[in-house]
């Protein structure tokens, strides 16, 4: 029976239940302690917003601009490993959701659908998520094939050099495709929709890399994999050098500093993305939203700002955006979704998003994504920054 669905939250549950625990845990995660993956969505709840009444609601439109794109609501897909494995070929459904509803889908690098497979189910551009591996050949590569794909954008991640640890991962034995042995057994056995699923498909491991990277040993775990692979000597050169090879829209994405964010402007790069990978990495750092007003104080007009990070609702998008994101980006709601339902979920997640974004809109008497800014805050500090005022930084 499938209970109605509401909320991304009912979408979480019914995820819970059809994909196998590591990958759903794989999403439903963060580094460590988790502090900083729950104090991303917690953080939302400090930010009030002011009832207006009796002003003209007719008319309302959630269309915007995302680095020159039209966009239907902005909101994106952000990028996100393994989605091909929270349902069979994810990547391309959820890039074909994204297509449908007119909202930027981007592709990770670690995905299981390949750059090509998905170009092969879409027509219009979608936006492709960058990491750099130490050999640079392969990265050329791979950049040319983004190009040859058509990808309107380069999400380039700066935040992931090494990978911050994931205990459930590494309990669940988290590997793609999964590893037969006793502990994984038990958690494919109780998914059989999901198994089928994936026996009709041929996409089970990495299909960006896999047969396009040399020397590459044990792909299918992705933390030997990063360790083995990602450059730890990524700098603010190499961001030069990957602009001069892509050419086109460029966005990084893991600025949660004003100093990053001031270097990031520097390089001529479009957008930047607020973001602490979804408290995958840095445990210990603020929640997101919490740095945003400052890091866009910091760049001003020089660079579009967008904002990632514990976004559950539309309600959470419109106080993004009131704080100043040009922009939003889903992981775990759009992830969900596919888990629960496939391409209908994400549909699903994105019709639910855009139904609360609307509506919040509008009890704020506003009409127009534009018309967004402090003006619908009531006077906005989070918890984080309460009794921070006039305090001097130093460093
Ligand atoms: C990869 O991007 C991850 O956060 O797992």
């Amino acid at each position: 029976m499938m209970s109605v669905v509401l909320e991304i939250n009912d979408l979480k549950k019914i995820a819970r239940r059809r994909v196998p625990k590591m990958f759903f845990d794989y999403a439903a995660s963060g580094a460590y302690t988790e502090g900083t993956y729950h104090s991303n969505e917690a953080a939302f709840k400090d930010i009030k917003l002011r009832q207006r009444v009796l002003v003209d609601m007719t008319g309302r439109s959630l269309k915007s601009r995302m680095t020159g794109q039209d966009v239907a609501m902005p909101v994106a897909l952000a990028p996100t490993g393994l989605a091909g494995m929270q349902h069979a070929d994810g990547e391309m459904l959820a890039a074909q959701a994204a297509e449908e509803f007119g909202v930027p889908f981007t592709l990770s690098t670690m995905s299981i659908c390949s750059i090509e497979d998905v170009a092969s189910v879409t027509r219009k551009p979608f936006w492709f998520q960058l990491y750099v591996m130490k050999d640079r050949d392969f990265i050329v590569n791979l950049i040319e094939r983004a190009k040859a794909a058509k990808c309107s954008a380069l999400v380039l991640t700066l935040d992931l050099q090494i990978l911050g640890q994931r205990h459930k991962d590494l309990r669940n034995g988290l590997s793609a495709p999964p590893k037969i042995n006793l502990n994984t057994l038990w958690q494919l056995m109780t998914c059989p929709v999901w198994c089928m699923n994936m026996l009709r498909t041929r996409r089970h491991t990495f299909r960006n890399i896999a047969g396009h990277a040399k020397n590459v040993t044990d792909l299918s775990s992705l933390s030997s994999w990063t360790a083995e692979q990602f450059d730890p000597k990524l700098n603010w050169d190499d961001v030069e050098w990957i602009k001069k090879q892509w050419g086109g829209k460029l966005i990084l994405k893991g600025i949660l500093d004003t100093e990053d964010a001031k270097m990031a402007a520097k390089t001529g790069a479009d957008a930047i993305i607020v973001s602490n990978h979804g408290g995958r990495q840095l445990d210990g750092a603020p929640a997101s939203i919490t740095m945003l007003p400052e890091i866009v104080e910091a760049v001003g007009d020089k660079i579009e700002v967008h904002f990632d990070g514990g976004i559950r609702s539309g309600q959470d998008v419109l106080k993004a955006l009131a704080l100043g994101a040009k922009g939003t980006y889903i992981g775990r709601p759009f992830l969900y979704g596919l888990g629960a339902m496939g391409k209908k979920g994400v549909t699903k997640a994105l019709d639910i998003i855009a139904g609360e974004l609307d509506t919040t809109m509008a009890l704020c008497g506003k009409r127009q994504v534009s018309e967004l800014t402090h003006d619908v805050l009531h006077d906005y500090r989070p918890a984080a920054m309460r009794g921070k005022k006039g305090k001097e930084k130093h460093g």
